[in-house]
């Protein structure tokens, strides 16, 4: 079943040549991969000047757009108050976050298709008349379905899942961002990102014995931190990178997500053009193979990488021993030889509860036979596993054929459970028993994110991460301190044996086969699909465009609330419980602010009403000064917004009727989200102004009629003493920013457009 667009690689390819010879041109010197593809996807078309990483913003033109369900629902409403008959560029959505694991697949698909079926029918309609691919619930997980189907060398995508990365195990440039950004793009609008600076990791030697590819980027986490790939682009050269698998490749890449970079790749080789065959793409190959020099980074870049990447690091695979990285974060990296000493000495929980493989890092094929041969040796052996031990295949292909092939048979004879193709514990969709009970406790997966309370809600979990065949191996032993390059275990007859390395199979060599994937093709016509929300809907709701600015400058605001300290995303919209009204503005601006600590009592969730002196809820306060028509503004610290890029957290304050954020600093991507959904997001020009905010202040935000570019606007702070103070307030609106505010939002001005 070909559900790429062939018309569109081709397109891509074509102008390829000509673009990177005008952007070396330029740059005056060999490019890496990530350049030559940033350059070929430039929006303005053939280059014309060389950009600075990590200094200018570019307008590009990406290739595709993904979207997984609980983000979907967002960007989808926001795209049908556009007017746009179809989308502008192959869009697909996945469904996998909503399904909860409990006792298996077969059952908690059943369940899921029943409590979601509401949301199902809203994206399965809406992608039908947009013309949107739609993988239903059970089809795969977002990354896995993507380097499957629609990745591809050289291209450009955008996703609206912070693992978007993953493609880059097939040479693409697969960037995570907000729905805000996935319907611009959609809409047929350009994509701004600063050029991201680059790292260069190289690989040398080759893998072997209980190393794998996670370890590699389980050791650049390590060495990195969380926040060591911020603003770069991860690029992997040398000949160690061309020996591992791509869906390996996709591992390393899906992971630096965990080092905060935006994102990772490696250069075309023939394990990717393996994959694509494998996997039903042979015709992409054939293409890539016609370009192939363009698809890699200039020798040169991969000789002498310190002339050409802002930062170097080297890997010898050789060397690599196996990594267990955690608890509680995906940077701390301990080799497996030194684990043991490590969980007795911090006194982490060493009795192994449950061992958990698959999600979108590590569901391929590839993972799977690796694992299955440990399991396959405990079996045979007499072993029988002590813990827990949970499979998520990635994508209905690998499980169809896995089940073929004797795999999950294999992980069965183990006590293993095969779970939903689909994200389940890896997102918190997971029915843990007992885990309210909050016990102290150790888990070991493979996924990629370990933070406290992520997989179960419990928040003595202890999470580790680490390859499919160590978890494998740790659940077989249920115990943390156990080291399978150098310890035995005691089988069934009272025997000491050792497990031997794994082997794994990278493609089926029966090929992969699949009865249904699980695939809804877009009709061709989708101008008479309805789509169905109903107005009873507590999951879903309609938007109504934000009404146009007034004209006038701003006068007799209220506070709101000053929030006080770290104010991220999470504390603006919450997640967890809140993840199921993603799709209903009005019922998840019920989480407006709830976690923003009022600077007045140092409280969370509880601010002055100043109309009626009463203390109240956020939300229920800014929804009272919404029915008596008042205005109010929100006033933040540093950073404000970091986190997630969820635009629910600028799109609940515009919702209930907060005009303005004034804060010291903004997160970028929470600042253009403001002011994409018509919101003031301002900052002090003094930052010690923020002092001078009182708990029962009145505001007037003037010059708003001479809004300009680089010209700052005045707040004035009336205290309840009589006094006032008149703050100097700074902004970053363009010309076509300002243009978004007057219009009530940027979609209203995409909307007039039609
Ligand atoms: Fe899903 Fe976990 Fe990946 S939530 S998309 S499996 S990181």
């Amino acid at each position: 079943m070909a559900v790429f667009d062939l018309d569109m690689i081709k397109s891509v390819y074509a102008r390829m040549p000509e673009r990177v010879e005008a952007a070396r041109k330029i740059v005056g010197k060999p490019l890496t991969l990530a350049e030559k593809i940033l350059y070929t996807h430039l929006w303005e078309g053939t280059p014309g000047k060389a950009y600075s990483r990590g200094v200018d913003y570019v307008d590009f033109a990406p290739d595709r757009v993904a979207m997984q369900d609980a983000t979907a629902q967002m960007a989808l409403l926001q795209f049908m108050t556009t007017g746009r008959p179809k989308v502008a560029v192959p869009s697909t959505v996945h469904c996998d976050h909503l399904i909860q694991a409990k006792v298996g697949a077969v059952d908690d698909l059943k369940i899921a298709n029943e409590k979601n079926k509401e949301v199902y029918d809203f994206l399965s309609s809406v992608s039908n008349k947009y013309g949107i691919g739609f993988w239903k619930a059970g089809a795969g997980i977002i990354h896995q379905v993507v380097i499957e189907n629609y990745a591809f060398p050289g291209g450009m995508m955008i996703g609206t899942d912070s693992h978007t990365p993953n493609a880059g195990g097939l040479g693409m440039v697969a960037i995570g961002v907000g729905g805000a950004d996935a319907c611009d793009v959609m809409s047929g609008l350009a994509w701004e990102l600063k050029m991201p600076k680059l790292i260069g990791v190289k690989l040398t030697g080759k893998l072997k014995g209980w190393a794998s590819a996670k370890d590699v980027i389980l050791e650049v986490a390590g060495r990195l931190t969380v926040k060591g790939g911020t603003g770069y682009i991860v690029e992997y050269i040398g000949k160690g990178a061309d020996a591992l698998s791509a869906t390996g490749k996709g591992t390393i890449c899906n992971m630096g997500a965990e080092i905060g970079a935006t994102t990772s790749l490696f250069g075309y080789d023939r394990k990717m053009a393996a994959y694509l065959k494998a996997t039903g793409r042979a015709r992409v190959a054939s293409l890539a193979n016609g370009i192939k020099d363009l698809l890699r980074p200039d020798q040169e870049c991969i000789d002498n990488p310190e002339a050409y990447y802002d930062q170097v690091i080297e890997i010898n695979l050789s060397r690599l021993e196996p990594r267990i990285n955690g608890p509680f974060t995906p940077d701390l990296a301990w080799p497996l030889s030194k684990f043991a000493k490590a969980v007795k000495k911090n006194k982490w929980p060493e009795k192994l509860d449950v061992g958990l493989i698959g999600s979108c890092t590590n569901s391929s094929y590839e993972d799977m036979t690796r694992a299955a041969s440990i399991a396959a040796q405990a079996a045979s052996k007499h072993i029988v596993a002590k813990a827990e031990f949970t499979i998520t295949p990635g994508s209905e292909q690998v499980r169809y054929t896995a089940e073929r092939d004797g795999i999950l048979d294999t992980f069965n004879s183990i006590g293993g459970v095969v779970l939903a193709n689909a994200c389940g514990p890896c997102i918190g969709q997971w029915a843990r028993h007992g885990a309210e009970k909050g016990e102290r406790n150790s888990i070991i997966t493979s996924f990629n994110r370990n933070f406290a309370k992520r997989a179960d809600g419990n928040p003595n979990t202890h999470a580790f991460v680490a390859s499919p065949e160590i978890v494998t191996a740790f659940a077989i032993a249920g115990s943390l301190t156990f080291n399978p390059a150098k310890d035995t275990l005691t089988n069934e007859k009272g025997e000491q044996v050792k497990l031997d390395p794994p082997l794994g199979v990278e493609l089926p060599p029966l090929g992969f086969d699949v009865k249904d994937a699980g695939y809804q093709k877009p009709k061709k016509d989708g101008s008479n699909v309805k789509v169905a929300v109903s107005p009873k809907s507590d999951r879903l709701q309609l938007l109504d465009p934000f009404k146009a600015w007034e004209g006038t400058d701003l006068t007799g605001l209220k506070l709101l609330i000053k929030a006080k300290g770290k104010c991220t995303t999470d504390h603006i919209s919450m997640a967890g419980p809140w993840l199921k009204y993603r799709g209903h503005l009005d019922n998840i601006s019920n989480n407006l602010l709830i976690g923003a600590i009022n600077f007045a009592n140092g409280t969370a969730n509880k601010v002055k009403n100043q109309l009626s002196g009463e203390y109240g809820e956020v939300p229920a306060v800014q929804r009272a000064y919404k029915a008596a028509g008042v205005g109010t503004i929100v006033v933040g610290d540093e950073n404000y917004g970091e986190g997630s890029s969820r635009e629910h957290a600028a799109m609940e304050p515009r919702h209930l009727g907060v005009r303005a954020i004034v804060v010291r600093s903004f997160a970028r991507i929470h600042e253009t989200n403001l002011k994409k959904q018509g919101m003031l997001a301002l900052t002090f020009a003094d930052p010690a102004d923020y002092d001078k905010i009182q708990e029962n202040d009145t505001f007037d935000i003037l010059g708003l009629t001479t809004f300009a570019e680089g010209v700052p606007l005045t707040m004035v702070a009336h205290h309840a003493d009589g006094s006032k103070d008149e703050i100097k307030l700074n902004h970053t609106y363009n010309t076509s920013q300002i243009g978004w505010f007057k219009a009530g939002s940027a979609l209203n001005l995409i909307a007039a457009e039609v």
